[in-house]
């Protein structure tokens, strides 16, 4: 088994908030990242696929490909877009990094057309990653 990592990079604003509490203790909550007028991350996404080489090109999955079903499924969705409202995939969800990794995984978890989706990881900012394995 060859473990296969394609790195992306997107810009997004988004909100967290839970609806009914006011802007005081949705700051409480949630920190800096309550702010009512937005704020945006950086963000860096890992996708790792796990399969057995194919012999006939070497490859377990073209990552070229792979850049392909990233990009269509979920970077043209997010990158310089804002996540509470932008982004069909996060519709009803607080997009802290634990929903968005998930939300990811399940975009591209049967787009895959060899191997099997392993990993997604998720880095908000240097020191904050969070990650996913489909469990
Ligand atoms: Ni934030």
């Amino acid at each position: 088994m060859v473990y296969i990592t394609r790195r992306e990079t997107f810009a997004a604003a988004h909100r967290l908030f839970k609806d009914g509490l006011s802007n005081e203790e949705n700051l409480k909550l949630f920190g800096k990242c309550s702010n009512p007028n937005w704020h945006g991350h950086n963000y860096i996404l890992e996708v790792v696929v796990a399969g057995e080489v194919n012999p006939a090109t070497g490859f377990v999955l073209d990552l070229k490909e792979l850049k392909e079903i990233i990009h269509k499924h979920v970077i043209s969705k997010v990158d310089h877009k804002n996540l509470n409202i932008d982004t069909d995939f996060m519709i009803g969800l607080n997009p802290t990094s634990e929903n968005i990794v998930i939300a990811i995984w399940k975009q591209l978890e049967d787009k895959i057309p060899a191997g099997k989706l392993y990993s997604i990881k998720l880095y908000e900012t240097e020191n904050n990653y969070f990650e996913y394995r489909g469990e």
